[in-house]
C-alpha cells in the first residue's frame, strides 16, 4: 500500500459515564475504573504529506489553542515520527470543536487522531501496542482515545475491555464555560497513596438502558465533589440537566466540567439541549 497525499480522522468526545478513584498511586497518578464511551461530537484533524511539520488550528475553540507553541497533536507527530525513526513531515490541520480543558478528553481526543492519521499517511509498520504505549506517554486518556469505541478502563488509563454491545441511548453534553485543570482536581480529591492497588473488575454487560442506569446510578464519578469546589457552577449545570423532559441520568464527565445528559432518544436530547441553552454555555446533543 503507497503512503496516502492526505488522511482524516474524527477524534470524538470522550464521556466518561462512571469514574471512580481507587487510589493513589507512588508514581502520583491516580488508579482509575471508568465507564468510558464516545459521542458523535468531536474535533477533525487532517494530516497532508509536507517536508516539515507544521499545524493550522481552526473551529469554535481554536482561538483557545492558537497560542501554544507546543501542543498534544506536534507532540503525538513528533512522537511517532521518532519511533519511526523518520522526519516529522505532515502539515496538520486541527478543527476544534470541542472546548478545551473540559473534561471530554479534547486533547487526548485529538492526539490519539493524530497518531491514527500519521500511520496511514505514513503508511508505518507499527503494531497496536507499540502504538497504544506512545498513546500512554502522551496522556492517561489517549490509549481509550485510540479507539475511540465503548470501553471499561481501568488503571491510570492503560488497560482496556472494549464493551461489545450497549443499549442505545442519547447524550446531551454541556459546558459551562469553564476551564478545569484536570491536576487541581486529583490535587483537590486528596485521595491517600494506596499501597495495594485492586485489580480491574469484570466489565459490566447492560442489556437494557434501564440496567445501564442502575448500574451508574450505584458508581458515580469520584471527581465531581472536587471539580464542584472548583468550579460550583458545575452543580448548576447538573440541575439544569436533571430538569430537562426525559432525563434518565445527569452527572459531570472526567475531571469536568462539562457535564452530561442520558437520554432514550435523540430527540430528547435535542430537546434538551433547546431548553436549557444560555450565553456562554456551549451545548451538543451527541
Ligand atoms: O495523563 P494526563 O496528562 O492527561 O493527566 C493530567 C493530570 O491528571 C496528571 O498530571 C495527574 O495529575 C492527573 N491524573 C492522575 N491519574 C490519572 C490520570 C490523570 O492523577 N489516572
Amino acid at each position: 500500500m503507497n503512503a496516502a497525499a492526505s488522511v482524516e480522522e474524527f477524534a470524538p468526545a470522550k464521556v466518561n459515564l462512571s469514574l471512580k478513584v481507587l487510589g493513589r498511586r507512588s508514581d502520583g497518578y491516580h488508579q482509575l475504573e471508568s465507564l468510558v464511551v464516545f459521542a458523535r461530537a468531536g474535533d477533525r484533524l487532517t494530516a497532508h504529506a509536507a517536508a516539515d511539520l507544521s499545524l493550522d488550528i481552526s473551529g469554535a475553540f481554536g482561538a483557545m489553542l492558537a497560542g501554544e507553541g507546543d501542543n498534544l497533536v506536534l507532540r503525538a507527530g513528533r512522537l511517532l515520527a521518532s519511533e519511526l525513526g523518520r522526519e516529522a513531515g505532515a502539515h496538520l490541520l486541527l478543527e476544534k470543536n470541542l472546548p478545551v480543558a473540559s473534561g471530554i478528553g479534547g486533547g487526548s481526543a485529538d492526539a490519539a487522531a493524530t497518531l491514527r492519521a500519521l500511520k496511514r499517511l505514513w503508511d508505518a509498520d507499527v503494531s497496536e501496542e507499540q502504538l497504544a504505549a506512545l498513546a500512554l506517554s502522551l496522556g492517561a486518556d489517549v490509549p481509550v482515545c485510540l479507539d475511540a469505541r465503548p470501553a471499561f478502563m481501568h488503571g491510570r488509563g492503560e488497560q482496556i475491555a472494549r464493551l461489545e454491545a450497549l443499549p442505545h441511548f442519547a447524550l446531551l453534553l454541556v459546558n459551562p464555560g469553564v476551564e478545569v485543570s484536570t491536576a487541581c482536581v486529583f490535587k483537590t480529591l486528596a485521595a491517600p497513596i494506596v499501597a495495594e492497588l485492586p485489580t480491574a473488575s469484570e466489565a459490566p454487560r447492560f442489556s437494557t438502558l434501564d440496567a445501564l442506569i442502575g448500574w451508574l446510578e450505584a458508581n458515580g464519578n469520584d471527581l465531581e465533589g472536587p471539580a464542584r469546589e472548583i468550579a460550583p457552577v458545575i452543580g448548576e449545570v447538573i440541575a439544569a440537566i436533571g430538569a430537562t423532559r426525559g432525563c434518565r441520568l445527569a452527572r459531570m464527565s472526567g475531571s469536568g466540567a462539562t457535564c452530561f445528559g442520558i437520554y432514550a432518544s435523540e430527540d430528547e436530547a435535542r430537546g434538551a439541549a433547546d431548553a436549557i441553552a444560555r450565553p456562554g454555555w456551549w451545548l451538543a446533543a451527541a
